[in-house]
């Protein structure tokens, strides 16, 4: 979604900003824009790459100074076009803003505007602010443009992080959150302001995340924070636990490819210091003092979107499965909206990467205030999922970049399943069967490792079928999930149809869709549902259908049923997920480089969904 980057301090704020915008680029965007006070307000504004901002702003003189404010825009409100990308200005004082977020109320506000005699040039919420802000700046009456920020945040709903400047104070730059993050870099003598860390650590390691309704006033000598009612808040300087190499190619061609391979080290330090085989438990210490009641509870709710979902509904299976409680997976964005019915002993667990997603974290607010225990499953620390959860289990996976995600998801069934033995451990299972299962969980990452040496046959195969317009991806039990999760990696990045479902369901319908050579996947390890599998798989053979499995080592009767075979090593059915997706990962990633996309930013995508 949209980024923020501003700079304040002894530098030359563009590099700064232009940097910051790069890092931010992976989040998804459509048009970028920068603001520098040198004198007077200068704005740059272009649609398309940060580069094409970049060629503007690089040959223009007005862009020297130690103050900007930046932004890459991910329309929501109007169209792609340069009018509507950030930052805008209001039309008096020469302030200009840069916004995440939405305002809800910016049609109420722009009538109000307009009929004061302001007159608009974008279609966008974020102009209306701008102008707010303006018509209430009045420096000669107490309103400076802190207080202004104040008291228009005061008048607007809806989500906003923010960077203002104003022409007419050259050494103020002011930023404000409510529901989108925002951080604040203190470095020496200078300060970074970013929508994500990734933008601030080349310059400081030293950092605070914006509260809700929090405004921090910056200039060069200090910075002070306040609600949007000018209550003085003192923010707690930490140290961000990000280092310049997590967020660097480092050798690969993309993001995903990374992060694909480097999915072994991320599951160990997922995994690291919470299993003890020889005692049979496992150790979560974020969730230690809720065990009685997560003992107790009689229904456990998972909400989440995209492959957040997937790995959620392999949740579902796990905690049915391992921990006997009824469990049930959902869109977040459908759970929030049907008055959904918590009763006593519920308990809800939000599964996000970034811990952003508007949808799951609204869920996860509904749920809380019906009376849910509210847990989190995140990766990104301190994000706003975390913030509001009762309790949760970082996934510790370190940065994820590529919009395509890969290694959050197998470090979300790694930490589902953990959770799982957590609560089945305190429930019915033994410590021999939960040490058993640990044992297991501990030799995934090396059989992860056997799997990413398929790298080059993958590529070939995948080679095979890439002109191929659609596909199928089928499963089923805890490989149901893993085909919805191949299928959705497929069409992000490779801009190919795929549908993934349940391979008894293909009968329903689906199989209509069966032509001579159509790419069908099968998830068809060796496990409960193996012989149905193959009938599924006959199903499609029979009709012309090019079928790919991916199956266990030293299956050779696979070969009987499928033209193209990758074989996984054997891992027991609830832990198959994480090893069975990384074949379909490194199928979707090659697919995309074959079709020369870019893999890192798909077309239409965010990495993380902001807005409803
Ligand atoms: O940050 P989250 O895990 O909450 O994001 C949820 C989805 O937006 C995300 O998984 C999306 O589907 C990815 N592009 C999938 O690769």
């Amino acid at each position: 979604m949209c980024g923020i980057v501003a700079y304040l301090g002894h530098r030359q704020a563009r590099p700064l900003l232009l940097e910051g915008l790069k890092r931010l680029e992976y989040r998804g965007y459509d048009s970028a824009g920068m603001a520098v006070i040198n004198g007077g307000l200068h704005v740059a504004r272009a649609v398309g790459r940060v580069s094409n901002l970049e060629a503007l702003v690089t040959a223009d003189p007005g862009f020297t100074g130690t103050l900007g404010i930046a932004h890459t825009r991910w329309a929501t409100h109007g169209g792609v076009t340069e009018a509507n990308a950030h930052p805008h200005r209001d039309d008096t004082n020469g302030i200009a803003l840069v916004h995440n977020g939405i305002i809800e109320n910016y049609s109420a506000l722009r009538t109000y505007l307009t009929e004061r005699g302001h007159v608009f040039t974008s279609e966008t919420d974020t102009e209306v602010l701008a102008m707010l802000i303006g018509e209430l700046y009045d420096p000669a009456h107490g309103m400076d443009l802190e207080k202004a920020v104040q008291a228009a945040l005061r008048e607007v709903t809806g989500a906003y992080a923010i960077a203002v400047v104003c022409e007419r104070e050259p050494d103020t730059l002011v930023c404000a959150r409510k529901g989108s993050p925002l951080l604040v870099g203190v470095g020496s003598g200078e300060f970074v302001v970013a929508s994500d860390a990734s933008a601030i650590v080349a310059h400081t390691t030293q950092a605070f995340p914006l509260d809700d309704y929090n405004v921090c006033k910056i200039t060069r000598e200090k910075f002070t924070t306040s609600t949007i009612h000018n209550v003085p808040v003192t923010p707690r300087v930490e140290q961000l636990e990000l280092d310049l190499e997590q967020i660097e190619l480092g050798g690969y061609s993309h993001f995903m490819q990374k992060e694909i391979f480097e999915q072994p080290r991320a599951l160990r330090t997922c995994m690291r210091g919470r299993l003890d085989a020889a005692e049979g438990t496992v150790v979560l210490g974020g969730l230690r003092q809720f065990a009685p009641q997560l003992v107790r509870s009689r229904r456990v709710i998972l909400a989440a979107q995209g492959t957040a979902l997937h790995s959620a509904m392999i949740g579902e299976y796990l905690l049915e499965d391992l921990a006997k409680v009824p469990a049930e997976c959902e869109y977040a964005s459908e759970f929030r909206y049907r008055n959904p019915i918590i009763e006593e002993g519920t308990v809800v667990v939000a599964v996000s990467q970034s811990g952003e997603t508007a949808d799951t974290l609204a869920a996860l607010t509904e749920a809380k205030e019906r009376g849910a225990l509210a847990l989190g499953v995140i990766n990104v620390v301190g994000s706003s999922i975390p913030r509001i959860t009762d309790a949760g289990v970082y996934l510790r996976a370190g940065p994820e970049i590529g919009v395509a995600s890969t290694k959050a998801f197998t470090a979300q069934v790694a930490v589902l399943t953990m959770v799982s033995l957590f609560m089945a451990r305190r429930r019915f299972m033994s410590a021999e069967q939960c040490g058993s299962l640990i044992r297991e969980l501990e030799q995934v990452p090396d059989k992860i490792e056997r799997v990413l040496e398929l790298n080059d046959s993958i590529r070939a195969i995948t080679e095979k079928y890439v002109e191929r317009e659609n596909w199928l991806f089928l499963g089923r039990g805890y490989n149901y999930p893993t085909a919805l999760e191949g299928a959705l990696k497929l069409k992000e990045i490779s801009y190919i149809h795929a549908e993934g479902m349940p391979a008894a369901e293909m009968k329903h319908g689906p199989i209509a869709l069966i032509d001579d050579g159509m790419p069908a996947v099968f998830i068809a390890t060796r496990g409960s549902q193996y012989e149905k599998v193959m009938s599924n798989i006959s199903e499609v053979r029979s009709r012309g259908g090019h079928v790919i499995a991916v199956a266990t080592e030293g299956d050779q009767e696979i070969h009987h049923h499928a033209q193209d075979v990758f074989y996984i090593p054997d891992v027991p059915e609830c832990l198959s997920p994480m090893v069975a997706v990384v074949p379909l990962q490194l199928m979707a990633y090659h697919a995309a480089v074959l079709r020369g996309h870019d893999v890192d930013k798909p077309r239409n995508l965010a990495k993380s969904v902001t807005v409803e």
